[in-house]
């Protein structure tokens, strides 16, 4: 029952209405061996007393930056050092707005500034606020900046709408935090996962290529990190930073990637092909820049076949790693992923519409089904970051 046994959790609390339920949060908290040092922002304490967390906690509740008493005895330096994990919960869109610009206006968004522990943000507010796209852009930055997102969940909301932005129940943060400071579920696996378009060069200036922004393999990446995994990251051109401690070999074509995915494929657990490898590349690549010509009103490049990256680590007779494919598709999705499953021998396949608008390529969030040998299972439709997470658990069901 001691799950928690020793673990200093500084519990951050801003102004939403799921504030009122940090009073349980911290006693479950502590009812499993945790310290709670809480922090609580102007707003919160409109919400729920600090002498209500103060006598929940067992520890004066910290809300000052510029309070003498307070920084003589635990400054916010040393509270940030002292902390194994900052949860933020309920996190307001002020909040998420306020710590995705960097500022330290107030204690606690200057304690998240100053803290090297892992932050969990568990977000919380009206669903519009929620689905705003700046609170998404907000969210996302987080999650880039390696910020675990927990939650939120969707229903009915204290204003009376129904849709996301429901704090997670006090029990599932709790459970969230023992999934943290327990064993890892990828601890001792590594993985290799390939991401984002490549581009097939037909002169030196020009180039075949797709849509792909590579979020999808990213979070992935980030998630198996996070997860306990060493993560090896092959990656097509794109715009998006490395996750930290994953280590990252960047690539531009599909010839580039297929030499790099099977230099790594042996030596790892699990292979992810998530890339948008271009099917066909250019036959010859001009040395010189292709000029216009007065005479020819069409132009025709002759394309030869790249080589099938996933299907040749699929088809590995020694060291195979668990293989799982991604197929984009715009029509008989299900009919498609099986094909692919079958015909390039994965173990595993996650299919996604890409005709549907907010979903799938350069989106931040995608609708996932997985299909196994014998077995689906449909991830529903979340943030990139979140169906990482749930790609990653189907993957350990199946390799367990
Ligand atoms: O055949 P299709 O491109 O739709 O298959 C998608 C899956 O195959 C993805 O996992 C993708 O990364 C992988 N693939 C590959 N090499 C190719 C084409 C696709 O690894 N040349």
């Amino acid at each position: 029952m001691r799950t928690l046994a020793g673990k200093k959790i500084l519990l951050g609390i801003s102004g939403g209405i799921a504030a009122y339920k940090c009073a349980e949060l911290t006693r479950r908290l502590i009812e499993r061996g945790a310290q709670v040092q809480v922090v609580m922002t102007k707003a919160a304490k409109e919400f729920i007393t600090p002498l209500t967390m103060q006598a929940v906690s067992g520890r004066p509740v910290s809300d000052s930056l510029l309070d003498p008493a307070a920084e003589a005895s635990m400054g916010h330096i040393e509270l940030a050092k002292w902390a194994d994990l900052v949860l933020l919960a309920p996190a307001t869109a002020d909040l998420i707005a306020r710590m995705s610009a960097g500022m330290g206006n107030d204690l606690l968004s200057t304690l998240v500034l100053a803290t090297d522990a892992p932050v969990a943000v568990s977000p919380a507010m009206n669903q519009q606020m929620y689905l705003n796209v700046a609170t998404q852009e907000n969210i996302a930055t987080l999650s880039r900046r390696n910020m675990m997102i927990w939650g939120p969940a969707a229903g009915e909301q204290a204003c009376g709408d129904v849709g996301p932005g429901r704090m997670l129940e006090p029990m599932q943060l709790v459970e969230k935090c023992e999934q943290f400071f327990g064993p890892k579920l990828l601890a001792g696996k590594s993985v290799v996962i390939t991401a984002g378009p490549t581009r097939e060069a037909i002169d030196p200036v020009r180039y075949i290529s797709n849509h792909s922004s590579g979020k999808m393999g990213f979070a992935l990446a980030q998630a198996a990190q996070q997860l306990g995994a060493d993560v090896t990251l092959i990656s097509g051109p794109v715009t998006l930073p490395t996750p930290n401690g994953v280590k990252r070999i960047n690539v531009v074509s599909a010839e580039e990637m297929h030499q790099a995915a099977l230099a790594n494929a042996t030596c790892h657990d699990i292979f992810i092909g998530c890339a948008a490898v271009a099917d066909y590349r250019p036959l010859d690549i001009a040395t010189q820049k292709i000029k216009k010509t007065a005479d020819k009103d069409d132009m025709q490049i002759t394309m030869v076949k790249n080589p099938d990256i996933i299907a040749s680590v699929a088809s590995l007779l020694e060291s195979r790693p668990f293989t799982v494919g991604f197929a984009a598709e715009t029509q008989d999705v299900e009919a498609y992923a099986l094909d692919k499953l079958q015909r390039k021998n994965l173990d595993m396949i996650c299919a996604n519409d890409v005709s549907i608008a907010g979903q799938g390529f350069n989106s931040d969030s995608n609708a996932i089904t997985v299909y196994w040998q014998g077995g689906s299972k449909s991830l529903g439709n979340a943030m990139k970051t979140e169906l990482s997470h749930a790609i990653w658990e189907t993957i350990s069901e199946q390799i367990a």
